[in-house]
């Protein structure tokens, strides 16, 4: 299992290792790479574990979530502004492109990108070269492109809301991260590294989970993934068996959204609302801004209603 991708991308079953294997086939050339794959599953892993295996390992990796980028600043976040570009383009800003310069640009929830900001994206991948806002110089960029998302882009494409021709662009190579519950084998070994990640961060000395709590999460469908498992280990540290009770309430989320539907005939719409609020909190890796604008909420509404519900952002 050395590889160069251990303590990286944990797991051992057979769909991980061949994960590992497409991963290692990757690193090696320079192509962009679109991983797909549930919420939670680990995507972002996967794309640094490509550029840890890659020659650009020693140049920076850059990581964003599209989703966080408020759609009037999607341009000079990427390709960065000169001083008085906009109202308030005080400073020069060198964009992510330049700042991966050489490494890895990973860009997260790429299905989520503004329409009219996609066909500039395709031409600075196809010309290999950006300009910053406010500027009529062209700087060449040396930067691998790697994307990631859970959603359907082809329907997308189909839609009219993603253009095809960057989709091909993007997908040359596909990877699919499969989700936990198809590589239950892995359970162990993650419960290992997240006690070991979370208790040295802490300074704790933690007993891990005993046998029969271990096996019962090797049962468990973990709708979250390796996210949700890694919520639990950092609540297994703090309260120890108490923790095993968010599993046995489903509070975590349902597998599909027919059980989802089906629960709901019998909640009232308070009970509903906090839920939804819950599951796009954790799928937002509790960032409660990200969260807000998911729901088409005001900030300020959202913290009243995590307040009214009791809802804690997760660690
Ligand atoms: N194979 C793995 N080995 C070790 N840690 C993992 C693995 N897979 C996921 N994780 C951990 O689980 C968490 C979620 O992973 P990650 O952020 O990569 O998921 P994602 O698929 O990008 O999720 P999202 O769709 O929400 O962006 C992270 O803290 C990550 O470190
Ligand atoms: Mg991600």
């Amino acid at each position: 299992m050395s590889d160069g991708l251990t303590g990286l991308l944990v797991g051992n079953s057979a769909p991980m290792r061949e994960l590992r294997q497409q991963v290692l086939q990757v690193a090696q050339a320079d192509y962009p790479v679109l991983i797909r794959g549930e919420s939670g599953a680990g995507k972002e892993v996967v794309a640094r574990a490509i550029h840890a295996a890659s020659p650009r390992k020693q140049a920076p990796f850059i990581g964003q979530s599209c989703l966080a980028i408020p759609e009037t600043l999607i341009e000079s976040e990427l390709f960065g502004h000169e001083p008085g570009a906009f109202t308030d383009a005080r400073e020069r800003r060198i964009g992510l492109f330049e700042q991966a310069e050489g490494g890895t640009l990973f860009l997260d929830e790429i299905g989520d990108i503004p329409l009219n900001f996609q066909k500039r994206l395709l031409r600075v991948l196809q010309e290999r070269e950006v300009r910053r806002l406010g500027s009529t110089e062209a700087i060449a960029v040396n930067v691998r492109i790697l994307t990631a998302t859970n959603a359907p882009i082809e329907q997308f494409v189909a839609d009219g809301r993603f253009r095809a021709d960057l989709m091909y662009r993007l997908n040359t190579f596909e990877l699919q991260v499969p989700p936990l519950r198809r590589r239950l084998e892995d359970v162990p070994l993650l419960v290992e590294h997240f006690v070991a990640k979370h208790a040295l961060r802490y300074g704790l000395k933690v007993d891990p989970p005993p046998p029969e709590v271990i096996k019962r999460l090797g049962e468990y469908p973990w709708p979250g993934n390796v996210r949700e498992l890694e919520n639990f280990v950092v609540r297994w540290i703090s309260l120890g068996p108490e923790a095993l009770i968010a599993l046995d309430k489903g509070v975590s989320r349902p597998t599909d959204a027919q059980d989802v539907s089906r629960r709901w005939l019998s909640m009232t719409m308070d009970e509903i609302e906090a839920e939804v609020i819950r599951m796009v909190l954790a799928d937002c890796g509790g960032n409660k801004s990200v969260c807000a604008k998911r729901l088409g909420m005001a900030r300020k509404s959202l913290y009243n209603k995590l307040d009214r519900y009791g809802i804690r952002a997760p660690a």
